[in-house]
């Protein structure tokens, strides 16, 4: 049975039991903007699941275009898809837990009007109940009239209880789930059922939610004026379960794609094919819908997919001159006109082109910087500032060679960097200062002194990568291939006490940038400067400079005061990168 048999039965079941048959919404949301898409078939039903009368009547059924995108780095695995299709059945206030799972029972294993599956690879979940709600044994009675009582499991909120965010409609919920191995699995334990899941031998297939409760801040606050039904089925899941397959790239949506990727990828990766075969859809469905790449809500998303098709396009070495892309997307809207026509309308492959050739220059260069940087310690800050590489793409090719990205640090540096672009600072701010307390002020000194006093023991060839500084600690990132000896740590430690106690003055000189150059004054790697910059001066009483950084402070006048200073933690953050957090006290 294809995918599109499956979405036709599913329509044609609900019809025949009284459901009007709804269109798809568009993907994006029209009148709700605390959501940037339609994660679930019933977003679009909120109104009516809060008691507005539907102008259709009281059952509804549609198959919905949704996208998620939290598990995107989850993609790439047997099942997680970042746009899919939701079959749904809703009772407005009409029929309740009885008809909802008499249906998705017979709708899921009749042969003659459903899809045929086995009852012997079934299985299903129920509320274990809570403060809210009670333990669902009315569930459990009509279960039974269907499959045996050892296939139903008790399962807390955390997974049968359903909610589309922290507000409004919500319930607890049956789940039914499906057994695709090749030798059913039978009849399990509740542990062996949980563990079954976790590892994902088993899937779920769909959602019954008895939607009588209302959320308000994330808190259960009563019941709504009716008892509705919401039920959500994954149209890909489904089909990869009829279709007897083990994984939803198998499933026919997506065979034919894969096979083409297969066919003329010179490096392939079934990972970065299923990527590629993922996110060319959903940024199909998304432009069909009106989104065009940019820099912010939908189009961040949409700009943030098709880079990531592209970069995954590229490591699969796709020959030159073979629009394979092209093909791709010819084969998605062939296979999805006669359901969605709004993928005929736009100028999908012009839009796709323009934000493809935009990042091939961006890569291009980026990857160039890339791999310069790859033996001394990748910077992503300096990507993203200098290269306008994103930082998804730079943790995406660390992964790729076993390179870990410091997130933390990225983000710290980039606000950083925005606060100081926002103030239009001539001097250029540190990156990485949490704040410009007394306390943080003090170690912002300290981390000048520490790199000076790194740089006397270890090499002038150590410079900065990274910093970040809370009222607490500093943090520093610096080029150096090995871990620090105790004797290197404790150098550094008495250096650095040795300066804090003679008490040299702290000053700021602005100069132009040529003469901050000249002099030598230590830079932010990476960063572009304006022409009159803001350096930082440690000097000794001979007017001799200890240390000398591009900075825009804050820092204290003079060292005296700062108290002892030590260290508490040497690490590596990635290959010849080092970390070190110390502290004043
Ligand atoms: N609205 C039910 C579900 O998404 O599972």
């Amino acid at each position: 049975m294809t995918s599109s048999e499956i979405r036709q039965r599913f329509l044609d079941f609900f019809a025949k039991r009284g459901h009007a048959i709804l269109p798809s919404a568009s993907l994006v949301p029209k009148n709700d903007p605390s959501v940037l898409f339609n994660t679930a078939g019933m977003q679009p039903l909120v109104p009516y699941l809060m008691g507005r009368p539907h102008p259709l009547g009281n059952r509804l059924a549609s198959s919905q275009k949704c996208v998620r995108t939290g598990d995107i780095e989850d993609v790439g695995d047997s099942r997680h898809l970042t746009f899919f299709e939701m079959l749904g059945n809703w009772s407005l206030g009409d029929y309740f837990k009885e008809d909802a799972i008499k249906w998705s029972y017979e709708f899921l294993t009749s042969k003659e009007e459903g899809l045929g599956l086995d009852p012997a690879r079934l299985y299903v979940t129920v509320f274990e109940g809570d403060e809210n709600a009670p333990r669902d044994f009315e569930a459990v009675e009509i279960w039974k009239q269907f499959v045996p009582e050892n296939r139903i499991y008790f399962l807390p909120a955390k997974n049968n209880w359903w909610s589309a965010g922290d507000n409004g409609p919500c319930g607890p919920d049956s789940e039914m789930f499906y057994d695709p191995s090749p030798v059913p699995l039978g009849d399990m334990t509740h542990e062996q059922y949980v563990a079954a899941d976790d590892v994902g031998d088993i899937v779920e297939i769909w959602n019954d939610v008895f939607m009588e409760f209302e959320k308000e801040h994330g808190k259960v606050i009563g019941k709504l004026g009716s008892k509705n039904i919401d039920t959500g089925s994954g149209l890909e899941r489904v089909s990869m379960m009829v279709q007897g397959k083990s994984n939803v790239y198998e499933a026919d949506m997506f065979a034919p794609v894969m096979s083409l990727i297969k066919e003329h990828a010179v490096n392939y990766s079934e990972r970065n094919a299923r990527i590629v075969a993922d996110h060319l859809r959903t940024a199909l469905f998304l432009i069909a819908d009106g989104v065009t790449p940019s820099n912010k809500d939908q189009g961040y998303i949409l700009r943030r997919i098709i880079r990531r098709a592209v970069l995954k396009m590229r490591m699969l070495v796709l020959p030159e001159g073979t629009p394979i892309g092209n093909n791709i997307l010819d084969h998605y809207i062939n296979f999805y006109a006669p359901v969605y026509p709004e993928i005929l309308k736009t100028d999908i492959r012009t839009i796709f082109k323009t934000e493809e050739d935009k990042f091939q220059k961006t890569l291009i260069s980026g990857l160039k910087e890339f791999d310069k940087q790859f033996s001394s310690g990748v910077d992503p800050f300096m990507l993203a500032t200098t290269y306008g590489f994103p930082i998804e793409i730079t943790e995406e090719l660390a992964f790729e060679r076993g390179l870990v990205i410091d997130r933390e640090l990225f983000n710290a540096q980039m606000k950083a960097h925005q606060d100081s672009s926002r103030a239009g600072a001539a001097a250029k701010f540190k990156g990485g200062l949490a704040d410009t307390g007394i306390k943080t002020t003090q170690l912002h000194t300290a981390h000048h002194l520490l790199l000076a006093a790194l740089q006397k023991i270890l090499g002038p060839e150590v410079h900065q990568r990274g910093s970040n500084i809370t009222e607490e600690r500093l943090r520093i990132d610096f080029n150096f291939d090995r871990k620090l000896t105790d004797e290197e740590k404790l150098a550094v430690e008495t250096q650095v006490n040795a300066w804090i106690q003679t008490n040299h003055k702290v000053c700021r000189k602005e100069m132009p940038l040529s003469e901050a150059k000249q002099i030598g004054a230590e830079m932010e790697f990476g960063t572009k400067y304006p022409d009159i910059v803001s350096i930082y001066m440690i000097e000794d009483d001979q007017g001799q400079a200890i240390s000398k950084e591009f900075c825009g402070g804050p820092h204290v006048e003079q060292t005296a005061g700062l108290g002892t200073f030590k260290i508490q933690k040497e690490e590596a953050v990635a290959a010849g990168v080092r970390r070190i957090k110390a502290a004043l006290s």
